[in-house]
């Protein structure tokens, strides 16, 4: 049974809310994630405010990025904490694990962003209690959380409510700070001072609290902590209410790019408590009010309506839409995304392929401006990528699989938890060996060309960062004497359950589409006498480049199909060990394998963790005719056991494809379930981004058929039989689409302002600004 409920939403909270019906310790990690809020700025997990074992208070900024030792990669830090609070009710300690609880609800209302959980329970004191928590991160103004409780008790008693900002927080036992100034002004307004040990990033906390009765108010400052502890006595049947505003700034901040490093704290600490009175004379509800007509622009623009039975669907397309609008600084070009955005310490805030291949679209397909900033953070990262070539004996840029801050570089860990085997800690090898991001990097690029034509973008930043992955490709690649072929030897393709593995036909067909961009940039797009080429010559050595690919990329291996029509994944896939995978492909839970297995016998098995094939399939739906896609989409599927996040999206997608509807819907329904689904553990790190970008790609480019093909822009749906329509928005080239696929037809609206050209359905259309478009399917 679920321990979530999604039907809780009436009348025009029909599908909007997200509820926790019951407590249950046990699921405290996994609602902390998905009910986590932000703004891309911050990223706060929604911690009870009391305090239960096993929970993980996180509050991350992200960008601020720091090692806790010299052993350790840099990680996202996680910062003194400002939503705990501790309650004392006639003497005893509000804690839900004691006394009797007789109603619990927690609601995320994804329409305006705030979480409301209301609890009645009775003290260890006999003390009936009804309490109402509340709490938003702002999307109005992006340093402020807000929390407001109000509560009720049936007796006269004392009340105790202590709450600050709380530095002895860590990520998993590592102090990223150190504590440096607190002090409280006019006994109210708490002030943090802390710094990352090895950073050097000053982070500003501020907090203030109210309450609505006469108290006593005792400021207590622990090591490491700081807070403000109420005293004072309630009446039965009285209300009490109490809010606590906070406020954080950093000298990451982007405001703060070009401050002087000298004196920055003061200024931080001058501007945090400014900022904090501003927003605390607010109160509660006028932050509340504020940052909810953010989301409701959010919503006006972003919104995707699915009509029919689906209300489950339509929930959790909503609640994708919530975690893609917090995930991305959008306006930071400094600032990556990562693989648990910022609702946990899962995978240390680092970015992935994940955001390219799966959240990224969303972001091209629909708000351009946010796709460019994070592509200009790739744009940054090529000093890192550019080190990494060097230091590996390659030429060119060659990505790290892991990134952080944007020069940082490599930042993979090595190594990872104890092999089930040997009891041997197990050495990481993607940072080493994981090698495709390279191309997945200049694919987004394109694909972000082709659907805004946004040259300016290419002229600064991505024609270099497609030429130059391309020189590392053409160094990358090795000419086999044997073979007589260029080849990639000894890499890790998407399916990481395969290592050293030689001509991963996904790895080698991104390479060889990089190059063939980058000849195509040079010989069509770049004229020997523009300023920009010069430039790029200047920098880049074009004839260089030009020349190392043209002696490689004829005799580049691509793996074609075989005598059963199988692309062999690897030269070495086709002939590994067959092993009955039933029990672990029926398991809810991932990564089960890894029970029975260690790596390198998985490594030995005919079973994949992921789309790897079937990712190159996705990603060019023209390579292979529709039999050799469909055999195998088949093939690879059968010995795929979806241990990653980033698999059911794309099967879906590719079914969809191939006519497969009940098996693309069913895969569908599955990678919805991926965070909203009953496995109590399966968020505790953190939210899957990937899975959530998976979720936008399935329902727009799976179901909604929205796919860029040669230069154009294709739309072609084919909706599931329990869909009405589906309506979504799209910008192309700067013009707002509205999209609207029922089964029999297909409309597109042209709300802006120029001409807009896409295929529809397979016709070339043009629309009038103004103009709609329809047509029958
Ligand atoms: C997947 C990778 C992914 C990473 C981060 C791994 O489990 O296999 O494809 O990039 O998680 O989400």
């Amino acid at each position: 049974m679920n321990h979530l409920k999604y039907d809780g939403g009436t009348g025009n909270l029909k599908n909007w809310l997200i509820q926790e019906s019951s407590f249950d310790s046990r699921f405290l990690g996994k609602c902390e994630a998905i009910f986590a809020q932000g703004n891309g700025y911050m990223g706060v997990r929604n911690a009870l405010e009391e305090s239960y074992p096993g929970e993980v208070r996180n509050t991350f900024v992200a960008g601020t990025f720091n090692k806790a030792s010299a052993e350790e990669v840099t990680e996202l830090p996680n910062v003194p904490d400002m939503t705990g609070m501790t309650i004392l009710i006639g003497g005893h300690v509000f804690n839900l694990m004691q006394g009797e609880l007789s109603a619990y609800t927690r609601t995320m209302n994804l329409k305006n962003g705030e979480t409301v959980r209301e609890v009645r329970w009775k003290s260890p004191g006999g003390v009936y209690t009804a309490a109402v928590f509340k709490r938003i991160v702002s999307l109005a103004d992006e340093h402020i959380i807000a929390a407001a409780l109000d509560l009720m008790v049936d007796k006269d008693v004392q009340i105790v409510i202590e709450t600050g900002i709380d530095g002895t927080v860590t990520n998993s036992g590592a102090q990223h700070f150190k504590d440096l100034k607190r002090r409280v002004y006019d006994g109210r307004d708490m002030q943090y001072l802390s710094r990352t040990t090895e950073s050097d990033v000053w982070v500003a906390q501020h907090a203030a609290c109210s309450l609505n009765l006469q108290a006593d108010i005792l400021p207590v400052m622990e090591r490491r902590t700081l807070k403000n502890r109420y005293t004072f006595m309630a009446k039965a049947g009285q209300n009490i209410h109490f809010e606590k505003i906070s406020a954080i700034h950093t000298s990451r901040d982007l405001e703060y790019e070009d401050a002087k490093t000298e004196g920055i704290e003061e200024k931080l600490m001058a501007d945090g408590l400014k900022s904090l009175r501003e927003s605390n004379s607010k109160g509660y509800q006028g932050l509340k009010e504020a940052s909810a007509l953010q989301w409701e622009k959010y919503w006006r623009e972003s919104g995707i309506t699915i009509d029919g039975d689906t209300d489950f669907e339509q929930l959790a397309v909503r609640f994708s839409l919530y975690h893609l609008n917090i995930m991305a600084k959008q306006d930071d070009n400094r600032i990556g995304i990562g693989a648990k955005a910022l609702t946990g310490e899962g995978y240390k805030g680092h970015s992935f392929w994940d955001t390219e291949l799966f959240i990224l679209p969303y972001f091209t397909f629909t708000r351009p401006g946010a796709a460019k900033s994070l592509l200009e953070y790739r744009y940054k990262n090529l000093v890192g990528a550019r080190r990494k070539a060097k230091e590996n004996g390659y030429e060119g840029a060659m990505y790290p699989w892991e990134c952080a801050w944007v020069d940082d570089g490599e930042v993979t860990p090595l190594y990872k938890g104890a092999d089930v085997v040997t009891g041997k800690v197990k050495k990481v090898l993607t940072g080493l060996i994981e090698h495709h991001i390279s191309a997945d990097i200049a694919y987004a690029v394109w694909q972000y060309y082709l659907m805004t034509g946004d040259r300016d973008f290419m002229e600064t930043c991505g024609y270099e960062m497609i030429l130059d992955t391309a020189l590392f490709w053409a160094s990358r690649v090795q000419y086999r004497k044997e073979t007589g072929r260029y080849e990639i030897l000894d890499v890790i393709g998407p399916d990481e359950y395969k290592e050293h593995v030689d001509n991963n036909a996904y790895t080698n067909y991104m390479a060889n589409y990089n190059m063939h961009l980058a000849l195509f940039i040079m010989e069509n797009l770049l004229d020997d006498n523009t300023e920009l080429s010069k430039r790029l010559d200047h920098k880049l050595n074009l004839s260089y480049i030009k020349e190392k690919i043209d002696s490689c990329i004829d005799r580049l291996y691509l793996p074609g199909p075989d005598k059963d029509g199988i692309i062999p994944q690897t030269d070495e896939y086709l002939h590994l060990t067959k092993i009955d995978i039933t029990k672990y492909k029926n398991s809810e839970e991932a990564k089960i394998i890894y029970k029975d297995f260690n790596a390198e016998q998985i490594n030995g098995f005919m079973v994949s963790k992921q789309a790897d094939t079937v990712m190159l399939m996705f990603l060019f739906p023209d390579l292979f005719d529709e039999e050799t896609r469909r055999k195998n989409f088949t093939f690879y599927e059968d010995k795929t056991l979806h241990d990653s996040s980033l698999s059911k999206c794309i099967h879906s997608i590719m079914a969809n494809d191939l006519g497969l509807t009940e098996m693309a819907y069913d895969f569908y329904k599955r990678s919805l379930m991926i965070d909203l689904g009953p496995q109590m553990k399966s968020s505790n790190e953190g939210i899957h981004s990937a899975a959530i970008g998976g979720i936008w790609e399935s329902t727009v480019m799976g179901f909604g058929g929205v796919r860029l093909k040669g230069e154009y822009l294709h739309i072609a749906p084919k909706l599931p039989k329990k869909w009405k329509k589906l309506i979504f928005p799209l910008c192309l080239k700067g013009c707002q689409l509205k999209i609207t696929a029922a089964h029999q037809e297909l409309v597109v609206e042209n709300m802006g302002q120029q001409e807009s050209s896409c295929v529809l359905n397979g016709e070339l259309v043009s629309i009038e600004p103004g103009a709609v478009k329809r047509i029958e399917l």
